[in-house]
C-alpha cells in the first residue's frame, strides 16, 4: 500500500542486510513516519508488546521474523534450546492475537527438518518470508471475496455510495499488505464503486483516528471519522450500508474477539438490521477454543485512557493528562461478539456464516487435525 505515493510493506527484511528487519514505528504515526530496526528476539518482542507493530497479520509476521532473528543470534551447539526461549518470550508478548502463536508454532515445527545449524536458520528464514507474503496474499483474496458484499450494496443502491463502518485498524498497518477489513474497500475502490468509511477513533489508543483514517487518506478512500459511540446514532439515520472489522482471534465456532467497542456495533447493526461482517485470514482462526468467552482477553495500563497523545503546532509528539490523576481506570483492550450477531466471515476461501459447520466446511484440513488432536 501507499505512503506519499510510495508502495511500502509493514515489515520487511532490510534489503543491504537480512539480518536485520525493518518495521514502521506506528507509535508516531500520522505524525512521523520512522522506520525502526529488529536485529533479534528481545526486539520482536519489544515491538510486539510495546505496540510499535500491532493488528492480527503484523504481529503474527513481526514473530514469525522474531523466530528467525533468534536462529540469527543463537549459538550453532544450543540452537533448539535458545529457539525454545524465544519462543515463549514472543508467545507472552500480548496475549489475545491468535496470530502470535500461530507464526511462533510454525516456524518452531519447519526447523526441526534442518539438520545443521545453517539449514535451521535458513529455514527460519525462509518460513518467516513466507508467513509474510501469505499475510499479503490472503488479504488479498479476502479483498476479492468481500467486494462482492460492497458491489451488491452498490448495485442496490443503484451505484450510490456504499457507506461502510470500520472499527479500530484492521488496515493494512495491521497485516503486511491490504488489510482484513480495508482490502473489500480497496477492491471495490479499484472496481470503480464510490465507498466512504465511516472510521471509530477507537479509544483509547486511537487506531481508528490515527491509523485507519490516515491510511484510508493516503490511499484517497473518502472517509469520515467518527466518536466511538457515534455508530448507533448512525445506523439508526440509515447512515450505515454495512459494517466490516477485523479479528484478533475467531473461534472455530464463529465468535469474534477484537478490539474493544466491537460488540457494541454489532448489537447497533443487529437492531437496525444492518449487515455485520468479520474479515479475517484463517491464521487467526483458534481450532481449540470453542467459546469465545475462553479467549484470553488484555488488560493493558490505564495509562493510555487517562492521558492523550498528540501533535504540537510546533510538531512536537507530546503526551497529556486528562483526567485527575488519581483517578482509576480500567483498560480491558478487547471484547468478544457471538457468533449469532454476525452476517458472515471474509477468509481468504470465500464468505462463511459464523457458525462450526460452515467454519469446517471451508477449511476441512484444519477441522480433520483439530479432530484428530482431541478437542470436542
Ligand atoms: O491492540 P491492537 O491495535 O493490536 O488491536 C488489534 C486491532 O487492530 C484490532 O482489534 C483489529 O480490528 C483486528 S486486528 C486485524
Amino acid at each position: 500500500m501507499k505512503i506519499n505515493g510510495k508502495q511500502y510493506r509493514t515489515i520487511w527484511p532490510d534489503p543491504s542486510d537480512n539480518t536485520r528487519i525493518l518495521i514502521i514505528d506506528q507509535r508516531k504515526l500520522p505524525h512521523e513516519f520512522i522506520i525502526v530496526p529488529l536485529c533479534t528476539a528481545e526486539d520482536s518482542a519489544k515491538a510486539i508488546r510495546d505496540m510499535y507493530v500491532r493488528g492480527a497479520g503484523l504481529i503474527g509476521a513481526t514473530a514469525g521474523f522474531g523466530m528467525y532473528l533468534a536462529a540469527v543470534n543463537a549459538s550453532p551447539e544450543n540452537i533448539d534450546a535458545e529457539l525454545t526461549q524465544a519462543a515463549e518470550l514472543l508467545d507472552a508478548s500480548r496475549p489475545t492475537a491468535r496470530n502470535l502463536r500461530w507464526a511462533v508454532e510454525r516456524v518452531l515445527k519447519t526447523i526441526t527438518t534442518g539438520q545443521s545449524y545453517e539449514e535451521k536458520r535458513n529455514t527460519a528464514y525462509k518460513t518467516a518470508c513466507e508467513i509474510a507474503d501469505e499475510d499479503a496474499r490472503f488479504c488479498k483474496s479476502i479483498g476479492e471475496h468481500g467486494h462482492s458484499i460492497i458491489k451488491d450494496i452498490s448495485s442496490a443502491k443503484n451505484g450510490g455510495t456504499v457507506n461502510i463502518l470500520t472499527h479500530c485498524n484492521a488496515g493494512w498497518l495491521a497485516f503486511v499488505d491490504y488489510g482484513s477489513a480495508t482490502a473489500p474497500i480497496y477492491a471495490a475502490r479499484d472496481a470503480g464503486i464510490d465507498v466512504h468509511v465511516w472510521v471509530d477513533e477507537t479509544r483509547p489508543w486511537n487506531q481508528g483516528a490515527r491509523l485507519t483514517a490516515w491510511e484510508l487518506q493516503q490511499e484517497g478512500i473518502n472517509c469520515t471519522l467518527i466518536t466511538d459511540n457515534a455508530g448507533g446514532h448512525l445506523m439508526q439515520q440509515k447512515m450505515v450500508d454495512v459494517v466490516i472489522v477485523g479479528t484478533d482471534r475467531t473461534t472455530h465456532t464463529g465468535d469474534v474477539a477484537n478490539k474493544i467497542g466491537t460488540y457494541l456495533k454489532a448489537l447497533a447493526a443487529k437492531d437496525n438490521n444492518v449487515p455485520f461482517y468479520v474479515a479475517l485470514p484463517s491464521s487467526t482462526l483458534d481450532w481449540e477454543l470453542d467459546h469465545g468467552r475462553d479467549i484470553p482477553i488484555e488488560e493493558r495500563s490505564g495509562n493510555e485512557i487517562t492521558t492523550i497523545t498528540g501533535v504540537t503546532k510546533g510538531g512536537i509528539i507530546e503526551t497529556l493528562q486528562l483526567t485527575s490523576p488519581e483517578i482509576r481506570a480500567l483498560n480491558h483492550g478487547f471484547d468478544v461478539t457471538p457468533a449469532r450477531l454476525i452476517s458472515g466471515l471474509i477468509t481468504e476461501r470465500g464468505i462463511t456464516p459464523a457458525n462450526r459447520e460452515a467454519i469446517h466446511r471451508l477449511f476441512p484440513e484444519k477441522a480433520v487435525s483439530q479432530k484428530s488432536e482431541g478437542h470436542k
